[in-house]
């Protein structure tokens, strides 16, 4: 038996391949490498000493797809494979709900067809737009996405949940991610950002190495203790351990469940630059600037329900996640092409 991971040589992918490894299982990595490195596996197999399978494929590739259903014993599929870039969304929106819908629907499709109905989605805090209520539970309503990024998780949590109140043969389990950040803590896997970084972590990181110049802070007039916006960061190999322990319900027939992933603490800019100066003894300088579109003032998780039903808590704290950021980025100033 073996765990399908689809975009496994991604950021959270590989990190969770390392943790699915240490526990046992063994794991087929499906990717088209369209936004990561192969050798991000290279650093799962050093970690863990076991090699990973890996299928260079994309998930619009219903007979490559195939291909890997008949040459293993799949049995359940997690699914990280999918473009994230906010920004870009809102500029290629077609190319985003290709990939991300169309992308799904035929990874679906193929399961089923191969007997494989279950399956753990990469989903987001996104889904609950500006949230009704904090901090917030899985309760909350979902809301209005400001991106087409976030509808692709909203809708494909909408197809995905219709599936298996259809079939209850499936296992479906949602996993709503909050902010992962945060690296390996042996400094030789981490988040290999194209360009310019988008997201505050890997902002700072490349500040701090001297790439960029200072950290633009997007806005301090929020209703929030500082004024800058507030987020609940969760470190990558957390996040990773809680597709782990997702398996595992699965294994005792789970059904359709959602949970939330996060420490269920908010901090705001001004704390995170705060916290990297303080753990890593570096100054990160930074500008004031206006707010940027779509962003919200608030935004952490009530992630008890993963806590009773999952078993699953956050272990790590801000200071190792700032920590292990940075080390990931010095250790590797150009990312995997270092
Ligand atoms: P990532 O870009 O590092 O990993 C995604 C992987 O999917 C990449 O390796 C990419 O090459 C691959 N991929 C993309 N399209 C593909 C396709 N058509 N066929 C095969 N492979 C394809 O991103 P990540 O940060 O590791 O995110 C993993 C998942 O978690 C994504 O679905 C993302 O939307 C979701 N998510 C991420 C965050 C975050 O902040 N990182 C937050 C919430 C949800
Ligand atoms: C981003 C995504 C969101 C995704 C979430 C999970 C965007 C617009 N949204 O959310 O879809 O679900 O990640 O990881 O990309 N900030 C700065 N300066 C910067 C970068 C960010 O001040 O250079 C601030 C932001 O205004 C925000 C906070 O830092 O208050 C976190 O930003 P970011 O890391 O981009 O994550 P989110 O916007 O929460």
């Amino acid at each position: 038996m073996a765990i399908l991971v689809t975009g496994g040589a991604g950021y959270i992918g590989s990190h969770t391949c390392v943790e699915l490894q240490n526990s046992g299982y063994d794991v087929v990595v499906y990717d088209n490498l369209s936004n990561s490195s192969e050798k991000s596996l290279e650093r799962v197999e050093a970690l863990t000493g076991k090699k990973v399978k890996f299928y260079k494929g994309d998930i619009l590739d219903r007979d490559c797809l195939n291909k890997v259903f008949k040459e293993n014993d799949i049995d359940a599929c997690i699914h990280f494979a999918g473009l994230k870039a906010v920004g870009e969304s809102v500029q290629k929106p077609w190319e985003y709900y290709e990939n991300n819908i169309s992308g799904t629907l035929t990874l679906v499709d193929v399961m089923r067809q191969n007997n494989c109905k279950n399956i753990i989605f990469s989903s987001s805090a996104t889904v609950y737009g500006n949230p009704a209520q904090i901090p917030i539970t899985e309760e909350c309503p979902k809301g209005e996405c400001t991106n087409p990024y976030g509808w692709t998780k909203s809708m494909l949590e909408q197809i995905l949940s219709d599936m298996q109140k259809a079939d209850d043969e499936w296992n479906v389990i949602l996993l709503r991610y909050f902010n992962p950040i945060g690296a390996h803590p042996s400094g030789t896997m981490g988040e290999n950002p194209n360009g310019i970084p988008n997201n505050l972590m890997p902002y700072i990181t490349q500040v701090a190495v001297g790439k960029l110049p200072e950290l633009g802070v997007f806005g301090n007039d929020y209703d929030t203790p500082d004024g800058t916006g507030v987020r609940d960061y969760i470190h990558v190999v957390d996040l990773a351990n809680g597709h782990v322990k997702a398996l595992k319900k699965i294994e005792d027939n789970a059904g359709l469940c959602i949970y939330n992933l996060g420490t269920g603490v908010g901090y705001s800019v001004l704390d995170i630059v705060k916290n990297f100066e303080k753990a890593n003894d570096i100054k990160i300088p930074y500008q004031i600037k206006e707010r940027r579109a779509g962003d919200i003032a608030t935004c952490y998780s009530d992630a008890t329900k993963a806590k009773e039903e999952l078993g699953w808590v956050a272990k790590y704290g801000i200071e190792d996640m700032c920590r292990d950021s940075w080390n990931w980025q010095k250790n590797n100033p150009n990312g995997y092409e270092s």
